[in-house]
């Protein structure tokens, strides 16, 4: 892989914005850029330096692909107007779940993400805005565990040799691809963003989609997002780098009001990890899981079983998909 980390104890934070808000600033020149803000620490990130290089030349958008956790759409676009970042909410959601329909395989699933995300959506929004440049915050992890044939982030395309200008009628720039988590973190502090969000636990571009095994239609995507909300309240305060609910494909009897119920099954993780790149799970107390069994199986409908992931990544992923 030619693209070199630069690894936090060699970042100058100050620099790095400076270099990257004038290298943004001059490959867009006079013209408009778009930026995809998902809310997360890395896509935050970049809309701050890309609002800092071109202010009114950029137009920020959150796409509501129906994938998202409860009320996330709402949430972000409130914190980046917080910021001063003016961010316009797109709904593609029928879009997204025509594209899952039928999908099964996790690569398939992602696929048709990058698709709808790249092709579909932020196509349409390029070709009416005018803009010929797409911001992203794609990191150094990203491409390396997609470049080492793990799994296809979504948002890798130029290393996958995907010449986004041909693809998809747009340029994409990557102003953070060269750092890692930490040193995201770092730069967004820097930047004034408030630590709810350079803090934030990290979570995925195709979003539930990784926490659903199967099919992804609507009612499974809400059934994992009802569980996650349970999840993230239980284990807020554990400090822990990621956690999540996983909802599996098989089901198992279980028993309900007396009687057999063949019910679904979830499945959480919570992960010790610097950079993702390596993590294992969190020793959580014992009465924590129990709250979480307890708490899923009666407030989500239709879950018999609730599991805990004491699987170290490797041979593991982060995510289930
Ligand atoms: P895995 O599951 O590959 O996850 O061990 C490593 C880290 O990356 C996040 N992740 C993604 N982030 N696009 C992203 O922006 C993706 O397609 C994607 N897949 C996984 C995951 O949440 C973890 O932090």
């Amino acid at each position: 892989m030619s693209l070199k980390e630069i690894k936090l104890e060699d970042l100058d934070v100050k620099s790095f914005i400076e270099q990257q808000s004038q290298a943004i600033s001059s490959e867009v020149g006079d013209t408009m850029a778009i930026n995809a803000l998902s809310g997360g620490v890395d896509s935050s990130v970049v809309s701050m330096l890309a609002h800092r290089a071109l202010g009114d030349r950029l137009k920020t958008y959150f796409i509501d692909n129906g994938i998202m956790r409860e009320g996330e759409p709402q949430a972000v676009v409130s914190t980046m107007d917080k910021c001063g970042l003016p961010v316009e909410l797109i709904d593609a959601q029928d879009e997204f779940f025509a594209a899952l329909k039928g999908k099964t395989d996790p690569e398939e699933k992602r696929q048709a993400i990058t698709d709808t995300f790249y092709r579909a959506v932020f196509g349409q929004l390029v070709r009416e805005s005018g803009a010929r440049f797409l911001l992203q915050g794609t990191n150094f992890t990203d491409v390396e565990e997609t470049v080492a044939g793990i799994k296809r982030q979504h948002n890798i395309l130029a290393q996958l040799g995907i010449d986004t200008e041909t693809a998809y009628g747009y340029k994409v720039i990557e102003p953070i691809i060269q750092l890692r988590k930490p040193a995201v973190r770092a730069v967004g502090k820097a930047l004034g963003l408030p630590e709810s969000v350079f803090n934030r636990p990290p979570f995925p571009g195709p979003a539930l989609v990784t926490r659903v095994i199967g099919e992804a239609t609507r009612e499974r995507i809400e059934l994992v997002r009802k569980a996650t909300v349970i999840v993230e309240q239980e284990l807020a305060l554990t400090e822990a780098f990621q956690y999540m609910a996983i909802l599996h494909e098989d089901r198992v009897t279980g028993i309900r009001e007396g009687k057999r119920d063949f019910g679904l099954q979830i499945e959480i993780r919570c992960w010790d990890s610097k950079d993702a790149v390596t993590g294992s799970p969190t020793r959580l107390p014992y009465e924590v899981l129990e709250k979480l069994a307890a708490r899923i199986t009666s407030e989500v409908f239709g879950v018999v079983s609730v599991t805990y992931s004491i699987t170290t990544k490797p041979p593991s992923t982060i995510e289930a998909i």
